[in-house]
């Protein structure tokens, strides 16, 4: 029997929705039912998927579904995501996790709402990651690391055991960290903290 999907709302059709899109689509849980962006007409239909809205319009779009995630990115700030969220939130969506079928997430972890795990990430046993981040493709978080709130964890970043993000930070791609430290705010890719 075929199963059938709930419909979800992407709010945000930039680079990272794109990213966002594979992982529904390998995931199959969920079926797009269309991009929101900030302005109506803003941007063209993604891989098929059409816009159907504005930020204004979600209050009314939440009549007819009931699931939707953000998928702006997080470099520079985060504070769109931040009030998307939120704005999801007081609007009553149900904001899920998506976790890629090719990333690895421990049954001994916990990974909560909003939060998109991409392809090939690693989230190892006794790992925490809060609401509404950006775990990307190939990031490590090793053994009882914490990333809180509105974090962005780049691709193919490491955070070695026990590590600790503070919340709304962003840490760069290839990033390296020593075990059991705490990492706070904008951290350049490449770099080895220690
Ligand atoms: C790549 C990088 C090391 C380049 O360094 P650089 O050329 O020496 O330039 P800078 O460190 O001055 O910063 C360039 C950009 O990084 C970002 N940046 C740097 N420090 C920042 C800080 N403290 N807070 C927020 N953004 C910051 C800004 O986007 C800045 O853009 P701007 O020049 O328009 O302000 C560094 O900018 C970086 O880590 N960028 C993020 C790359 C990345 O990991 N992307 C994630 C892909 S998943």
């Amino acid at each position: 029997m075929k199963q059938i999907r709930e419909e979800i709302l992407l709010i945000g059709g930039g680079g990272h929705c794109r990213g966002v899109i594979d992982v529904i689509e390998q995931e199959k849980r969920f079926k797009i039912a269309g991009i929101i962006e900030k302005f109506a007409g803003e941007s063209q239909a993604i891989f098929n998927y059409p816009l159907i809205g504005c930020d204004d319009d979600l209050e009314e779009l939440r009549k007819r579904y009931r699931y939707a995630f953000v998928t702006i990115g997080h470099i520079k700030s985060n504070s769109v995501r931040i009030k998307l969220f939120e704005k999801l939130k007081a609007l009553n969506f149900t904001i899920p996790t998506i976790i890629s079928p090719l990333a690895y997430c421990s049954q001994h972890a916990t990974v909560d709402e909003g939060t998109v795990v991409m392809h090939h990430a690693l989230i190892n046993a006794g790992a925490k990651v809060g609401k509404n981040c950006i775990i990307n493709s190939k990031a490590v978080l090793e053994h009882d690391s914490a990333v809180e709130d509105n974090c962005h964890i780049s691709t193919a970043s490491i955070l070695n055991g026990a590590v600790l993000v503070k919340a709304n930070s962003f840490v760069g791609s290839g990033v390296t960290t020593k075990e059991g430290i705490v990492l706070e705010g904008f951290i350049k890719a490449g770099s080895l903290v220690k």
